[in-house]
């Protein structure tokens, strides 16, 4: 009898053990039981690999005054603000929910100096974060305001410190608003990344030419959605031949289809942001293309569809 091979959709990135390689983005889908029944999160079989939660810092934050959200052609222009519960309230009243439901927690970090993301990290090591995201896509307001994703140095001291405060697998979420995404991606390899995910959003904005002042409060803000899909590609693919460790593909992706070409670029898992506001069912038709399409192509794994 000939025996067929079912294609295998778990990974294990850096010891986080995922059931499928589909991730909630994190700020888009809260602290997971605001979307719970929207995207099938549950008690038993959850439909997404994993949740990625709204980026957490130390003191509650109240974001950016509104208009916070603008539509741009196939994507959306958003200037949240970081807002969020901080790491008491979220401790206190949003992870044991979180702990009961049958997906992997992986919790989004801010801070607005390296000492901030390194307390973070201490009070996050507790039973149900299975890891940690650092955005580093925040103003050092210590040194200057530059965003710790831009420079390469600072980046490591925030993944070093990070990595020296967490027992939890540490995965560094890059920004788009850079030269040279390759040069970052080492730093942060260097300094103890165990994984790498990418893109944040990028830098832009939109103006009403009829109230003649620009669409959103605070000026500028994350484009997201199909529109950056390319900029994601090529960044992974460029990232994951600059490192060796595990890449989280992010960006755009609203199918099974944009999750294959992020695999063939070079990541091991996906997550996914606006697609998930505008269609919540679209991560159980990604997760179902890519089990079927690995069924269909005879890849055994994700990994191995990699270009
Ligand atoms: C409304 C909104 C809020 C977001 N909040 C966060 C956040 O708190 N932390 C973070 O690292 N990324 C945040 N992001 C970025 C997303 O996680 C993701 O990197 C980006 O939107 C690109 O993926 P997408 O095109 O699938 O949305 C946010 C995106 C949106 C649209």
């Amino acid at each position: 009898m000939e025996l067929i091979q079912q294609p295998d959709l778990s990974v294990n990135i850096a010891g986080l053990e995922l059931a499928n390689p589909v991730l909630l983005a994190s700020g888009t889908c809260g602290y997971g039981a605001e979307v719970a029944d929207l995207v099938g999160l549950s008690l038993y079989d959850s439909v997404p690999g994993g949740i990625v939660v709204k980026g957490i810092s130390l003191k509650p934050r109240l974001g950016n005054p509104p208009p916070r959200l603008a539509e741009t052609p196939c994507g959306l222009l958003n200037s949240i603000g970081l807002e969020n519960v901080g790491v008491e309230v979220f401790l206190e009243q949003k992870l044991p929910w979180l702990r009961s439901v049958n997906t992997a927690v992986i919790v989004n970090i801010l801070g607005n100096s390296v000492e901030e993301y390194a307390e973070l990290a201490s009070l996050l090591n507790v039973a149900g974060v299975d890891a940690l995201e650092v955005n580093i896509s925040c103003p050092n307001v210590r040194e200057g305001g530059v965003a710790f994703g831009a420079d390469p140095e600072m980046a490591a001291r925030v993944t070093k410190a990070v990595r020296n405060a967490s027992i939890k697998p540490v995965i560094i979420k890059l920004s788009p608003n850079v030269t040279d995404i390759a040069v970052i991606a080492r730093a942060c390899e260097e300094a103890g990344a165990d994984a790498l995910s990418l893109i944040n959003t990028l830098l832009g904005m939109a103006v009403d030419i009829k109230k003649r002042r620009p669409v959103l409060a605070n000026v500028f803000g994350g484009l997201s959605g199909p529109a950056v899909k390319p900029v994601a590609l090529r960044m992974v693919w460029q990232a994951s031949r600059a490192v060796n460790i595990p890449i989280i593909g992010i960006g755009g992706i609203s199918s099974w289809q944009d999750a294959i070409e992020f695999f063939m670029a070079g990541a091991v898992a996906v997550e996914v942001g606006t697609a998930v506001m505008v269609r919540p069912s679209v991560v159980q038709e990604i997760v179902s293309g890519i089990g079927q399409f690995m069924e269909e192509t005879g890849a055994f794994d994700v990994c191995s569809m990699r270009l």
